[in-house]
C-alpha cells in the first residue's frame, strides 16, 4: 500500500483529531515506533533489548508486537498459549490495553503480542472511519484507568514493534506515537529506503499526528571490518547528521541466539557486546526523551 490509495481518514486532517493528538497528559506513557519498512533490520531485536535496558532503569515498559509475524512476543518467551488476547484485539476494538497486556519474566517489561490474524486486520481496519487512530485511543484509555495502586501510570514507555512495511499497521503505530526509532542496517540501499520511511513520517505529521518527531536513528549489526558498511554508516552520519545515535549495535552472535531461548540479548548475556552496545543506545533514548520533554 502507499499513501495515495490511502482512506480519507489520512488524506484529509480532521482538525479535532489533531487537537487530539496534540494533546499529551503528564500521565500518558511516551510512545515510541520502532519502524523500518525492510525486514530483517533489527527492528525486533532493537524493540525488545530497547525495552528491557529501560526496564532496568526502573521505566515501566509495555512493548506493542504490531508484526503479524509475532518475533517479538516469541523472544521474550511469550508461547502461543499465552497470547489469547493480542494486538489485533485491541486493533479492532475487541480489547483494552490493560487486558491485552501480559507480564514477561523481565521486570517492569509487559508486551502485548501478535498473532496471526494480525496480517488479516487491514480490510477490517479499512472499513471504518477512525482506523487511524485505533492504536491511539487504546494507549489514550489507558491513562485514567491505568493508574498503578500508587497512583502513578502502569506504563511509562510504549515501544511499538512495526511489521516490516509501511502498511495501515505502521501507520497506526505512527499515528500513536510521540517518536519513530529507525533502525538502518549499513548496506548499499540503506539510504534510499530511509527517504521514504521520512516521506510517511511527515506525511503522518500532517494528517495525523503532529507530535510525531524522530527519535534517532540507530545502525545496526555494525561489522566495523566490512568496508562497505564504514562507508555507509559514514554517508548516513554524513547524511543526517546528529539524528544518528553515537552508539551502533555491532552484528554480534550472541544477539542472534538469545531469542531461540525467548530471553533478550541483554538477560541472555548481558556482558556480551550488544548487550552492552543496547544498554549504552537506551541512555542516549533516554537523554534524548529529556530533551524532547523540556521542549
Ligand atoms: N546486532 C546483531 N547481531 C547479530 N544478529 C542480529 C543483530 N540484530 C539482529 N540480528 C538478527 O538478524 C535477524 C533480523 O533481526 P530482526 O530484529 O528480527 O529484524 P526485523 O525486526 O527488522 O525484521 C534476526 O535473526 C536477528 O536475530
Ligand atoms: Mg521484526
Amino acid at each position: 500500500m502507499t499513501f495515495t490509495d490511502a482512506p480519507d481518514g489520512l488524506a484529509s486532517p480532521d482538525p479535532a483529531q489533531a487537537a487530539l493528538a496534540s494533546r499529551h497528559p503528564a500521565n500518558r506513557p511516551r510512545v515510541l515506533s520502532v519502524a523500518n519498512q525492510k525486514g530483517g533490520v533489527g527492528k525486533t531485536t532493537t524493540t525488545i533489548n530497547l525495552g528491557t535496558a529501560l526496564a532496568a532503569t526502573g521505566e515501566r515498559v509495555l512493548i506493542i508486537d504490531l508484526d503479524p509475524q509475532g518475533n517479538a512476543s516469541t523472544g521474550l518467551g511469550i508461547n502461543r498459549a499465552a497470547r489469547r488476547i493480542s494486538s489485533y484485539d485491541l486493533l479492532i476494538g475487541r480489547s483494552s490495553l490493560v487486558q491485552a497486556a501480559v507480564a514477561t519474566d523481565v521486570p517492569n517489561l509487559s508486551i502485548v503480542p501478535s498473532t496471526p490474524d494480525l496480517a488479516g486486520a487491514e480490510p477490517e481496519l479499512y472499513a471504518t472511519d477512525d482506523w487511524a487512530h485505533r492504536l491511539d485511543r487504546s494507549i489514550d484509555a489507558t491513562i485514567t484507568p491505568g493508574l498503578g495502586s500508587d497512583g502513578s501510570p502502569l506504563f511509562t514507555y510504549i515501544l511499538i514493534d512495526c511489521p516490516p512495511s509501511l502498511s495501515l499497521l505502521t501507520i497506526n503505530a505512527m499515528a500513536a506515537s510521540d517518536a519513530v526509532l529507525v533502525p538502518l542496517q549499513c548496506e548499499f540501499f540503506a539510504l534510499e529506503g530511509l527517504s521514504q520511511l521520512m516521506k510517511t513520517v511527515d506525511q503522518v505529521r500532517e494528517t495525523l499526528n503532529p507530535r510525531l518527531a524522530i527519535q534517532g536513528v540507530v545502525l545496526t549489526m555494525f561489522d566495523k571490518r566490512n568496508n562497505l558498511a564504514v562507508q555507509v554508516a559514514a554517508d548516513v552520519r554524513a547524511y543526517l547528521g546528529d539524528k544518528v545515535y553515537d552508539t551502533a549495535i555491532p552484528r554480534n552472535v550472541r544477539i542472534s541466539e538469545a531469542p531461540s531461548f525467548g530471553q533478550p540479548a541483554i538477560i541472555y548475556d548481558y556482558k556480551c557486546a550488544g548487550s552492552e552496545a543496547y544498554l549504552r543506545l537506551a541512555g542516549e533514548v533516554l537523554r534524548r526523551e529529556k530533551t524532547f520533554r523540556a521542549a
